[in-house]
């Protein structure tokens, strides 16, 4: 463990010790970790153009020291035309200028590292941008060739192969096929893009395919990176003859285990593959976007030779509702417990809706938000936090039509307006928008003006804020032992209310009942909002030893 630093009585004034530098030899650092999801675009701009680049992460270093995180994973940074905000790779193997280039990336290392932070990196190996010079290469040759074979094209149905090769809805809306005008300037045949159609999906049974991911796993831990996000972990290997869906469903971003287009046995495959490079690095650990929801199935992922870690989604999806959380905990280390890994916790991303809007908004959503916190810090296991999650932002579900970026809003014909709410960027300091995120004007979202009370300068002056109880239960986690052991017990609770006791002894409660509970035995070392005398209140959460 990194922190050495003593924790005060007080958990409102107490920081995290200063870390040491990181240390090749702790292996398996990952095991209990605090990640910290960086979306580059809406952290924080070094320069003025009002995009989030990898120079505004090194200069708010000190925030993420300051919070105690582990790691970062960073939000893909590699060459790419963004039209899926980074998650179309056009060069797996550079920095795109927006984001500041190799350079910015080599510094950011360094200095995170001094500071004893990690840096994980996305890595998107489902697909590429239409703009890799792969898929360049694949237009401009026939059906067929071998260019073409490092994609998924097919030839169309219908008498003149008008029609997509099979059913498929993209993710993000349409068709999940578009049809290309060969050289001679014919339609020709179809290539598949699960998401945008700027993001072809490459064909994971063409061994160059991987052995060219193979490299970029190499150049990026060669240049000292500890590890990786592995986008669409569960989408590389694609059924036997792309057979079409039994039934077509138009709802866009839904996750369904029966859905072909995921979870093919073919993937295990290819994580033993990726698990072997990585091996190479015993430091570094490779955590998978698994959008699973059967236990035995998700645990697959993470088998000794597979995944060190992978996302797991089940408190994102639960309601603010004791059972449904206990029931969600108990899930989550089921479909671990066979495979050793441990299970990992999350309550949003840039793919979700933020959770103080999810459990209601306002001073209710922000309070269960921050009882949610603690219970997901209490569990055994990694927690990854999304950037502004530790301001207690909500989600922006007002922004206006123009500035919205993600593809779905276009591909759903302006029926949904997709992921942008969560996106917004991060208020730093100030009285009105950009809040510091930028030198420039304007920020590439608009930052609501009334934001000015969550700023991180705002908040680092208020011993209750939410910026203020990340900060101490994150020390505490690290400090106390009693969080050791990754293993659990329920407690006897009233209804409504959700207790257990981790082996270490830290006793952890979350009432999400309309009436204030009897506080487990034990001293009180952190709660979520203030106690009424031995009584825990509604929303919120305490930890006691
Ligand atoms: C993952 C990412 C999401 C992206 C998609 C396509 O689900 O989290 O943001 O749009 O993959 O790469």
């Amino acid at each position: 463990m990194r922190h050495h630093g003593t924790v005060t009585s007080d958990p409102v004034t107490s920081t995290p010790g200063r870390p040491g530098p990181v240390a090749a030899s702790d292996r398996d650092w990952w095991r209990s970790a605090v990640f910290y999801q960086v979306y580059p675009r809406s952290f924080a701009d070094s320069g003025d153009d009002g995009v989030g680049d990898l120079g505004g992460v090194r200069e708010r270093l000190d925030h993420l020291a300051d919070l105690g995180v582990d790691a970062l994973w960073i939000c893909p940074v590699m060459r790419s035309p963004m039209a899926d905000g980074g998650y179309d790779v056009a060069d797996p193997r550079d920095i795109d200028p927006l984001f500041g280039g190799m350079a910015a990336m080599d510094a950011l290392l360094a200095e995170a590292h001094a500071r004893g932070i990690r840096v994980t990196m996305d890595l998107v190996p489902n697909h590429t941008s239409d703009r890799h010079p792969w898929f360049t290469a694949a237009l401009a040759a026939p059906p067929g060739s071998p260019e073409r074979a490092r994609y998924i094209f097919r030839d169309g149905r219908g008498a003149a192969g008008e029609l997509p090769p099979n059913n498929w809805p993209s993710i993000f809306g349409g068709p999940a096929w578009t049809r290309v005008t060969e050289p001679d300037g014919r339609p020709g045949q179809w290539y598949l893009h699960i998401f945008a159609p700027e993001q072809p999906d490459l064909n994971w049974d063409n061994p160059e395919v991987a052995a060219d991911f193979a490299q970029t796993l190499r150049f990026w831990l060669d240049r000292g990176v500890d590890g990786f996000r592995i986008d669409v972990a569960h989408g590389m290997a694609k059924p036997d003859g792309l057979p079409d869906l039994a039934q077509v469903n138009t709802k866009m971003l839904i996750h369904d285990d029966s859905d072909p287009r995921f979870n093919n046995p073919g993937v295990h495959e290819i994580h033993r593959g990726i698990r072997k490079v990585l091996d190479e690095y015993p430091h570094a650990v490779a955590i998978g976007e698994v959008w699973v929801d059967d236990n035995i199935l998700f645990g697959e992922y993470v088998r000794p030779d597979e995944l060190h870690l992978a996302f797991n989604f089940r408190l994102a999806e639960t309601p603010f509702e004791a059972a449904a959380v206990r029931e969600s905990v108990e899930h989550s280390l089921a479909a671990v417990a066979e495979v050793g890994a441990p299970a990992t916790w999350t309550l949003s991303n840039h793919d979700i809706e933020r959770e103080v809007t999810r459990y209601g908004g306002g001073a209710v959503g922000l309070a269960r938000a921050r009882a949610m916190f603690l219970l997901e810090l209490a569990l055994p296991g990694p927690v990854f936090v999304y950037n502004g999650a530790e301001l207690g932002l909500p989600n922006v579900d007002d922004l206006p039509d123009e500035v919205l970026q993600d593809p779905v809003w276009e591909r759903s014909g302006h029926t949904e307006r997709g992921r942008d709410g969560c996106r917004v960027p991060i208020p730093w300091e100030g009285q009105a928008p950009p809040f510091g995120f930028t030198r420039g004007r304007e920020s590439w979202l608009p930052i609501p003006p009334e934001w000015a009370e969550l700023t991180v300068a705002a908040q680092r002056r208020r011993p209750d804020s939410t910026l203020a109880l990340y900060r101490s239960a994150i020390a505490l986690r690290h400090e106390r032992p009693e969080f050791a052991g990754e293993g659990l017990e329920w407690l006897p609770s009233a209804p409504g209310v959700v207790a257990f006791r981790r082996e270490g002894g830290l006793v952890c409660a979350l009432n999400t009942g309309a009436a204030p509970a009897e506080l487990p035995a034990g001293e009180v070392l952190l709660a979520s909002g203030p106690l009424t005398g031995a009584m825990l209140p509604p929303d919120s959460a305490v930890w006691l030893v």
